[in-house]
């Protein structure tokens, strides 16, 4: 198989082949990842919540994405690595964004950044960060750098107007120079009508099976994180690794391990 690219995914679009994306923030499960054939993996600032145990995703920083997302590119040799931009790195100012987008690229090895918002809020980013030759892939609906602003992690878009404006911002992005775009539990015939209408594909979590593809968390797919309606438990890893623990922590109690096999004579 061939590196997942920009261009891939324009053609994966076209053709109706579905794109699976989960986030990665380590090298061996990017490794694994890889070679189960994930098309692309989010370094997400969701390791803030998952890895970090910290309440929301804001206190990311650059250097822990860096940190992160170097684990992950140094695994992978098939799918594309999409850098999460953290909290603040690409609102202050356009420059500062182009500049911590370029640190993700150069000295993270991702192949592309993530950012939040609509183009009236990151758009001067959206196209500095693009004309320095670096793929964007935008994010919409609920975004949780906003989490203050949007008052909880909730479903987004319901009203008519919110609706519309989701829908006009979509488009937004895609002229701004998106590649692909991120639908954030939003209902999923919305989610339907803004993947129709673009030439980018849409990468839905939580906004039902008419994206362009699909994106998990990868602790909450291992049954580690978060029991939301839009998220599927492929396997209990969580209860096999505790059960690992409890039977170690029980037989080094009781002698049993090591045994004659893991001893040096
Ligand atoms: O940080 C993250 O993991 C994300 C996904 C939930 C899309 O942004």
């Amino acid at each position: 198989m061939s590196r997942v690219t920009t261009v891939s995914f324009r053609e994966k679009k076209r053709t109706g082949d579905k794109i699976a994306m989960l986030t990665a923030y380590d090298y061996p499960s990017a490794k694994l990842m890889d070679e189960c054939g994930v098309d692309a993996m989010l370094v997400g600032d969701s390791c803030g919540m998952t890895v970090m145990g910290r309440a929301n995703t804001l206190s990311v920083t650059m250097d822990e994405m860096l940190h992160h997302t170097r684990m992950v590119a140094a695994a992978v040799s098939q799918a594309m690595v999409v850098a999460d931009m953290p909290f603040l790195s690409y609102q202050v100012s356009a420059e500062e964004a182009v500049r911590n987008a370029g640190r993700l690229i150069a000295e993270g090895g991702a192949h592309a950044v993530k950012l939040e918002g609509p183009v009236r809020h990151v758009g001067a980013a959206v196209e500095r960060i693009v004309a320095a030759g670096i793929p964007v892939m935008g994010h919409l609906g609920l975004t949780p750098q906003s989490i203050h602003q949007l008052g909880g992690y909730k479903i987004q878009a319901r009203s008519g107007e919110a609706r519309q404006l989701l829908a006009e911002d979509a488009t937004a992005l895609e002229k701004a120079g998106c590649f692909a775009l991120v639908l954030e539990v939003i209902p999923a015939d919305l989610a339907r009508t803004v993947s129709k209408s673009l030439t980018i594909p849409t990468i839905g979590i939580g906004a039902g099976p008419e994206c362009d593809g699909q994106v998990l968390v990868m602790h909450d797919m291992l049954g580690f994180g978060l029991y939301a309606r839009h998220v599927k438990v492929y396997a209990d890893v969580r209860t096999v690794m505790a059960d690992a623990f409890k039977q170690y922590v029980n037989e080094v109690k009781n002698g049993e391990f090591p045994g004659e096999e893991n001893t040096f004579s």
